[in-house]
């Protein structure tokens, strides 16, 4: 919980959907199993045609790490970095060659600012309340160096009361996220929707560059 005091009064605002994370800290191992077994080739093609090479990367939701041991391995300075300690815990087992910490969207604040030339946000960003996810934008913008890239992936939901196994599956408008990036300082350089057929839900996949500063 972060105090936030605003003309005067206090509101207290909740930063995280803390039952998502319980929820990926009490099924950690059953979703190691699970994502251990997937390759997201999506998400990798677009690292390749986008990413700035060899530059640092965070990859914020990193999970079980399998995307930030992929970076690693493909030449990239990669920080994993999850909100859920059991997750953290999984990514640590399976790829103890990479670095892991522990910090949270929407405020990210162990992070820097600029300190990323790339940063992967891939199936996060639909566990965060909808009122967060402006706050999220700002702070993925903000880490981000100016010239680098931001990848962000998220998914819709088929169940009604936007809950999976106790887990928060926002309904993202992509329009708005993309007037969000871009009134941010950001442009936008990919945008892309996939329908998985056999799961009945729909992925977006956008990349963002941020823009250099003006020059007058
Ligand atoms: C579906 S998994 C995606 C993992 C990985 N990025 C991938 O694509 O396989 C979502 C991850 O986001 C993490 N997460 C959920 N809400 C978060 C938040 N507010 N801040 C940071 N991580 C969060 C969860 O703990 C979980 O590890």
């Amino acid at each position: 919980m972060v105090k936030c005091i605003i003309m005067g009064e206090i509101n207290w605002l909740q930063f995280m959907d803390n039952q998502t994370i319980l929820a990926y800290d009490d099924t950690a191992e059953q979703v190691a199993a699970l994502h251990k077994m997937l390759v997201p080739a999506r998400i990798y093609w677009l690292i390749d045609r986008f990413f700035i090479k060899g530059e640092p990367c965070a990859d914020v939701g990193c999970g079980i790490g399998r995307d930030s041991a992929w970076l690693s391995e493909h030449g990239y300075r990669v920080i994993g970095i999850d909100a859920s300690e059991g997750m953290l815990q999984q990514a640590s087992q399976l790829y103890p060659n990479n670095f892991f910490v522990q910090d949270s969207l929407p405020l990210l604040e162990k992070q820097s600012d600029s300190s990323y030339m790339n940063v992967l946000c891939s199936a996060v960003i639909m566990h965060l309340v909808d009122d967060q996810i402006a706050i999220a934008i700002t702070n993925l913008m903000r880490i981000t160096a100016l010239g680098g890239v931001i990848i962000i992936s998220f998914r819709g939901t088929s169940s009604k009361d936007l809950r999976e196994n106790g887990k928060l599956y926002s309904v993202i408008d992509s329009g708005r996220l993309i007037a969000l990036f871009v009134q941010s300082g950001a442009e936008l350089l990919h945008h892309e929707v996939d329908f998985q057929e056999g799961r009945g839900v729909e992925w977006t996949n956008i990349v963002f560059r941020k823009l250099p500063a003006l020059v007058v």
